[in-house]
């Protein structure tokens, strides 16, 4: 079965043609990253016209580039929540125009599904159950994902997802947007113990994330030093932020499957990319004899592919939709 995905939920147009959820044959991903760096982060308005532009290119493209044409295609998935809503409903509306048009079924998409699914497509071994931490710039979850399309949230952040805390340590720092990837990139370099920063810890909720007090130790830290006329050393600085975050989510990610009972783990969304996330979890499995499964960088981000994947079992789970699908900004995974 093959389906024609579309994602538009914050600032990259993509569009996916997968076959079965687990191949891929085509993958366009066009990014505005360029134009909202120079806003220091996504402006939705501009995401939301950008999107309009390209969304046919790429969606042509999509179908070119797998080598078929509409009547190729067995159903169209779309990401339809959550996200920034003018950035979701350019894609919801294509993807219905579409739908209509050729007479395809429809199929609604969760971001945060989709960015578990990435890992379908790059482990074909790789089937629920499993224990997931999904990190994005706008989520910090820890998910039972005890069947393709039956999720339940065990843990999350109480404030910022742990991409934006990040994103904002690192444009505190002078890196330009999105600053997660350069922050990794900068503590690669430095020592891990020359700042003391807070862990934090969420009372009585061990399986949940705080990261706002970390950030703002970090921002106040650069803040007071400047004031004083000193430059603190920016890899180091990266490098004990970094180690904070990825504690944080370790401890609380390895505890629960401990707890749970779980002996697969997977990470998923963009800061599944970070380095140390990516060690430390491998090192904590490995010694206990589980196994650990993350996506390849280049689908760790925004991209269409993982919607395809995902839209699969949706498909096959019956979840489609009718010509009046309306976008969420917000939505649970469950
Ligand atoms: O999943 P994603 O592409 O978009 C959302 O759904 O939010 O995640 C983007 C986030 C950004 O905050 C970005 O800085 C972060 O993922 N990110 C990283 C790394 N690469 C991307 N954070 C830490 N280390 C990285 N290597
Ligand atoms: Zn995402």
């Amino acid at each position: 079965m093959k389906i024609l995905s579309i994602e538009s939920s914050c600032d990259e147009t993509a569009a996916a043609v997968v076959e079965d959820g687990r191949q891929v044959l085509s993958n366009v991903v066009a990014s505005q990253v360029e134009e909202h760096k120079l806003y220091g982060g996504v402006v939705p308005e501009i995401a939301s016209r950008r999107h309009c532009e390209a969304i046919n290119g790429v969606v042509k493209k999509a179908l070119e580039d797998a080598g078929v044409t509409l009547s190729g295609i067995d159903a169209i998935a779309v990401t339809y929540a959550p996200g920034l809503i003018g950035a979701l409903l350019v894609g919801v509306n294509f993807a219905k125009g579409l739908a209509l048009s050729s007479g395809l079924p429809l199929v609604p998409v969760h971001h945060l599904r989709s960015h578990i699914a990435s890992n379908y497509i790059a482990h074909k071994e790789l089937e629920p159950p499993f224990l997931c931490l999904v990190v994005s710039g706008g989520h910090s979850h820890i998910v039972e994902v005890k069947g393709y399309t039956d999720m339940k949230v065990i843990g999350k952040t109480r404030d910022d997802a742990a991409g934006e805390a990040f994103d904002k340590a690192a444009r505190t720092m002078g890196m330009p947007y999105p600053g997660g990837i350069h922050l990794d990139k900068a503590a690669e370099e430095g020592d891990p113990l020359s700042f003391r920063l807070p862990h934090p810890k969420v009372e009585g909720a061990p399986y949940d994330f705080s990261f706002s007090g970390l950030k703002t130790a970090v921002i106040n830290l650069i803040h007071n030093a400047s004031q004083k006329g000193i430059s603190l050393p920016v890899n180091d600085l990266s490098a004990a932020f970094r180690k904070a975050v990825v504690d944080s989510l370790t401890d609380n990610f390895i505890r629960a499957a401990e707890e749970l009972g779980y002996k697969i783990l997977v990470l998923a969304g963009g800061v599944s990319a970070n380095s140390l996330l990516r060690r430390r979890i491998s090192e904590e499995c490995s010694k206990r004899g589980w196994r650990c499964f993350y996506p390849p960088i280049e689908l760790c981000g925004d991209n269409g592919a993982m919607v395809g994947a995902q839209g699969y079992y949706e498909y096959l789970a019956g979840n489609t939709a009718s010509s009046d699908l309306n976008a969420r900004a917000t939505m649970t995974i469950e």
